[in-house]
């Protein structure tokens, strides 16, 4: 049996909306992955958008991703880029908890919450083991969630919808709306059921919609904390933003978590 490409519905659009490439994460991984001098596996890679400014610094870049369709519009995006820089980057199609790339890294990110897609302990145990196994001796794993909002988690029902986003597909001149909906929580299993709903807007006149159902479960600090440590990833710095400024409660929107290996 394959597994569906869950992201497939959210490819096409990934990087024309604001809230994605306006996102002020890229410097701080490409920092970090500077100073490690690499190579780089980033986990969750999507479209490139943090890989390929990465191995714009001349490191050698592996880029892992379930999605076929992520995946296919991070080639897309190489396609564009000098063939020296394409040829240090390397993508496969993995689910993180499945890795098995035979090779260390001196660094593991896993930007923008791919992580929030595994659903149940297990599969995240297993996933943080992968990452394990594939770190070098004083590697460093750096991984970002949401800081859950507690208002939010406390009053659902305030917050079944979400504003609607929109933005002009400047490839066609279409008018793309995407709203987003909480469709569910399941508080015993912190999961959040969400649905994006894209409308193109058709010169014709016409609109097509397209619907991509995901499920996120929500981390707490600690808990993605003892989960790290458990699996042999020692937390060495815990950032509330890109800045790197420290968690405020309630106010934090990131949590990012900076890790070394541990044997
Ligand atoms: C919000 S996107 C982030 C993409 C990219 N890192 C970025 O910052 O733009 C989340 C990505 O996580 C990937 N993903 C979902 N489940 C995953 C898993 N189990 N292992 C690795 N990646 C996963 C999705 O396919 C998607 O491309």
């Amino acid at each position: 049996m394959t597994t569906p490409d869950q992201y497939a519905p959210s490819a096409p659009f990934y990087d024309l909306f604001p809230v994605y490439t306006g996102r002020e994460d890229v410097e701080f991984y490409v920092q970090a992955a500077r100073a490690s001098e690499g190579p780089v596996l980033e986990i969750g890679c999507g479209t490139g958008r943090v890989l390929i400014p990465t191995a714009r610094e001349g490191l050698t870049c592996v880029g892992v991703d379930p999605s076929a369709a992520m995946l296919e519009r991070c080639r897309a995006n190489l396609a564009a880029e000098p063939s020296e820089l394409q040829g240090r980057i390397t993508l496969v199609e993995s689910e993180m908890q499945r890795l098995d790339l035979g090779r260390l890294f001196a660094l593991i990110t896993c930007p923008f919450r791919p992580f929030q897609h595994i659903l149940s302990t297990e599969d995240q145990i297993e996933a943080l083991r992968h990452v394990h196994r594939h770190l070098a001796p004083g590697g460093r794993f750096i991984i970002d969630i949401f800081d859950p909002r507690l208002d939010a988690l406390l009053h659902p029902e305030e917050s079944g919808v979400l504003e609607p986003e929109e933005f002009t597909d400047p490839a066609t001149g279409e008018r793309i709306v995407r709203r987003t909906r909480r469709v569910a929580w399941d508080r015993t299993n912190q999961i959040l059921a969400l649905e994006f709903l894209y409308e193109r807007h058709l010169q014709s006149g016409g609109v097509e919609f397209t619907e991509h159902p995901f499920g996120m479960r929500y981390i707490f600090r600690w808990e993605m904390e003892h989960l790290l440590e458990r699996c042999g990833l020692g937390v060495v710095d815990v950032f509330g933003d890109f800045e790197r400024g420290s968690v405020i409660s309630g106010e934090s929107r990131e949590l990012i978590f900076v890790c070394e290996r541990r044997d």
